[in-house]
């Protein structure tokens, strides 16, 4: 998923060949917030395209890193573009799990968060065969050696390795020449990324750049897309590290009132009963004060200043309070929209795919009449 289900990128040493890392972040929190101010201004000029694999249910972290975003983004009149990674799942594993089912379950989940299918695009990428077929041009415009290089998939290889005892896949490797593919297929220019996805997009970038100058000189084909920077923290799980489905340390939104109070009292903690908010020595302390104040409207420094020393256990009550609290409309539409079966999932999944593929469709045509590919 965007992200939330992948180990945090350990930063690469630098060396000749390693891009300095934090200049980049710096370079792309400042233009993250040139581009806030633009939206702001013409929410019209942007389309946003992001996506999530669907490996199962979304979960807290992913609420708080990417879907109160987008939603935010599609309110400000953003054109949102969702993409259900399907082929992205076995990417790195044999077992793709109830695929349809998953799909439902996350559809529900966006549309529950306030994705309204009438203004934003959900898709399939099964269902939109031209996007994929702008793997093969885009395959030939970087090498093996940059893929290689791509701190992302070396995370995601050891990863794989780690869980599943298997070697990276080729789909694996070229994953972030598939990205390119899903943003480019609809002329994305803005992508919400967590800082760990910056070096995945750097590689769209550079296949817009290379196709431009090797096919569209007098005039550029494909605008490069931009990096909008969440700076959302990171969600942990119940065992401390980072929240995601394939750890088993998740809270999913969906979960009932019962479950999400079972989460926090099992979530860690420490044995300070003062409760103060310091995120490098109290990371699981933090991490209960962040997500208590977004769901509260308030800081994580006066949550903890309320707190004061009732200890961990309060704080725990607290946050499931105000996570219950905070969730409640939307699990309530949730459960609505379940209730009405399946139509309402067909129904933008329906509308997603026809307008993905009308995009794909005509950026492939494009494609090939620049490459000198078209025939009678
Ligand atoms: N990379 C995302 C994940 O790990 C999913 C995804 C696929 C995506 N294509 C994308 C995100 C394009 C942003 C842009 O689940």
């Amino acid at each position: 998923m965007t992200t939330a289900t992948h180990e945090p990128v350990p930063v690469p040493p630098s060396g000749s060949d390693a891009p300095d890392v934090s200049a980049s972040l710096a370079t792309a929190r400042r233009r993250s917030a040139g581009l806030e101010a633009e939206i702001a201004r013409d929410p019209s000029r942007f389309r946003v395209l992001t996506g999530d694999r669907p490996t199962g249910a979304l979960h807290l972290g992913h609420l708080l890193a990417t879907l109160d975003n987008r939603v935010r983004l599609q309110d400000a009149g953003v054109d949102v573009v969702i993409v259900l990674a399907d082929y992205q799942v076995i990417a790195d594993r044999d077992e793709t799990g109830d695929l349809p089912a998953v799909v439902r379950e996350v559809v529900l989940d966006y549309l529950a968060a306030g994705i309204d299918p009438a203004r934003s695009t959900i898709f399939v990428h099964s269902a939109v065969p031209a996007l994929h077929q702008l793997m093969l041009p885009f395959l030939s415009l970087v090498t093996v050696a940059e893929l290689e290089r791509n701190p992302t998939v070396k995370a995601e290889a050891a990863d794989a390795v780690r869980r599943q005892r298997r070697g990276m896949s080729g789909l694996l490797f070229t994953y972030p020449v598939h990205q390119a593919a899903d943003i480019l297929a609809c002329h994305g220019n803005l992508v919400p990324v967590g800082q760990d996805q910056l070096p995945h997009l750097e590689v769209t970038r550079t296949v817009a750049r290379r196709f431009n100058q090797r096919y569209a000189a007098a005039q550029p084909y494909f605008a490069e897309p931009e990096a909008l920077l969440t700076g959302s923290p990171t969600v942990l799980g119940d065992d401390g590290a980072k929240m995601s489905k394939s750890r088993g340390n998740a809270l999913e939104l969906r979960a009932s009132e019962d479950a999400t109070a079972t989460f926090f009292r099992r979530a860690r903690s420490d044995a300070r009963r003062q409760i103060t908010y310091e995120p490098e020595a109290r990371p699981e302390i933090a991490n209960l004060l962040r997500i208590g104040a977004h769901f509260a409207g308030t800081t994580p420094e006066a949550l903890a200043e309320s707190v004061g020393d009732a200890g961990a256990g309060r704080l725990k009550e607290v946050v499931t309070e105000a996570v219950v609290e905070g969730l409640r409309p939307l699990r309530a539409r949730r459960r609505s929209l379940a209730a009405d079966g399946d139509a309402v999932v067909r129904d933008a999944l329906a509308r997603g795919n026809a307008r993905a593929n009308a995009l794909a469709d005509g950026v492939l045509a494009d494609v090939r009449e620049l490459m000198g590919m078209t025939y009678g």
